[in-house]
């Protein structure tokens, strides 16, 4: 069957023919082109076109696609079998692995996707405070988690709407909005709700609302409220985490969580997550504590033999984030000459290997706000025009667009070239 025949198909079985809702393309005039495999820096679809890939499954194929070691590593674990539901030696691997080469991990609990990470963080900072409140950041996105999907209106700090139907008003009764990188609205949280909030949890470079780095001192001041109201700071770096750095965006900002949640590249492209960090908190997780948490696939070791050859691959050849951050200043800068030739208004946000393109009047976009301000029909218009021209973007402005050790200078001559005739 080609591209057209299998989307049409494919609605009459899935919702919206689709397995998570970005897929469907609803922002863009074009449907989306069905994958059939990637190589390196390349997918390619069933109707033979060749696309370059920036969005990289939504950020795991940092090493490409078909990745040769850590097909290998998944190959000799497939041998022997494909799970047991029982300890094995390869979830120690990398759970050592991770512990020892990253730093504020001291202990880490698999599991099987993102969401899990941080519904799970977020129970255990609940547990170990006996605290039920937790604040997120509106345009934060830490998965489907009832108790994360709450639209902040503007200026509403304390009223929650549930941002989809089917959330109970229960579920979010104790989920706190604060605006990110506005300190004072933390501030105005923690004072009005004393020794209630269990948990702030944050992206330290947010992904989801489109790229926006947080500002150092925001941070800075955000660890410092946490420590001194005893609330645990979780990093949700599932998008971040071995992509920014290795040691993740916390490592850039010099700053130390409580609790990280990570998932993505740490599973080499297969379903997985993991949240972890101090050791007194994490032995408050059931068997050694009373945090009840579980799961049947967690630590597969098919995942885990991934997840390790992935991020071995990484550690071993630490210059590549030097490399991807290249890639990146050329891309960045490509962009902007070709905005301003063309007089196309844009910012581009971009933190080593994430980058949107922020079509904006904005002089910058540092905030939700910001964010929401620029142009989706422009935006809409890049999108169709770049996955025409065979550049594989996210097809929303509030997405992430990633670089991975498999581009090339090439590559992004190509981007650069399609985009020209936008
Ligand atoms: C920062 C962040 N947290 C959590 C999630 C949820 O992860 P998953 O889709 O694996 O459940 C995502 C997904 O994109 C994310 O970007």
């Amino acid at each position: 069957m080609n591209n057209k025949d299998i989307f049409q198909e494919s609605r009459k079985y899935m919702p919206g023919g689709v397995n998570s809702p970005v897929r469907a393309y609803t922002a863009l005039n074009i449907d989306p082109p069905i994958i059939k495999r990637g190589q390196g820096s390349h997918i390619f679809d069933e109707d033979g076109n060749e696309y370059i890939d920036f969005v990289e499954a939504w950020g795991p194929m940092i090493l490409g696609h078909n990745n040769k070691k850590v097909m290998d590593a998944v190959k000799v674990y497939l041998e022997y079998g494909v799970g047991f539901g029982a300890p094995t030696e390869i979830e120690l691997k990398l759970a050592k692995y991770i512990c020892t080469t990253v730093d504020n991990v001291d202990m880490l609990r698999m599991v099987n996707s993102g969401t899990e990470a941080t519904m799970s963080a977020v129970k255990l900072a609940r547990g170990y405070t006996k605290r039920d409140k937790i604040v997120k950041f509106a345009g934060g996105y830490h998965g489907h988690f009832d108790g994360f999907l709450v639209e902040a209106g503007s200026g509403v700090l304390t009223e929650n709407i549930p941002g989809s139907p089917g959330v109970p008003k229960g579920s979010i009764e104790n989920t706190l909005i604060a605006q990110y990188n506005d300190i004072e609205s933390v501030k105005a949280l923690f004072e009005r709700y004393k020794d209630e909030i269990a948990a702030v949890i944050i992206e330290p470079v947010a992904g989801n609302m489109g790229v926006i780095p947080a500002k150092r001192e925001f941070l800075v001041s955000l660890r410092n409220m946490c420590t001194q109201n005893g609330a645990i700071l979780i990093f949700d770096e599932v998008m971040s985490g071995f992509r920014v750095a290795y040691k993740g965006a916390q490592s850039l900002y010099g700053i130390k969580p409580d609790l990280t949640t990570f998932a993505k590249i740490m599973g080499g492209g297969f379903p997985c997550g993991a949240y972890g960090g101090r050791r007194d908190i994490m032995e408050k997780l059931s068997p050694t504590g009373p945090v009840y948490q579980a799961g049947t696939m967690s630590g597969n070791p098919i995942v885990m033999s991934a997840g390790y050859a992935s991020l071995k691959e990484l550690h071993d050849n630490l210059d590549c984030y030097k490399y991807m951050e290249k890639l990146g200043q050329k891309l960045e800068a490509g962009i902007n000459e070709i905005a301003k030739e063309k007089g196309i208004s844009l910012i581009v946000n971009r933190c080593v290997n994430m980058m949107t393109v922020f079509f904006t009047d904005c002089s910058e976009v540092s905030t939700y706000s910001d964010a929401k301000k620029s142009n989706t029909k422009m935006f809409s218009r890049f999108a169709e025009h770049m996955i025409k021209g065979g550049v594989y973007v996210p097809p929303s402005q509030f997405e992430a667009m990633f670089l991975g050790t498999a581009h090339t200078e090439a590559d992004i001559d190509k981007f650069l070239e399609v985009m020209k005739t936008m």
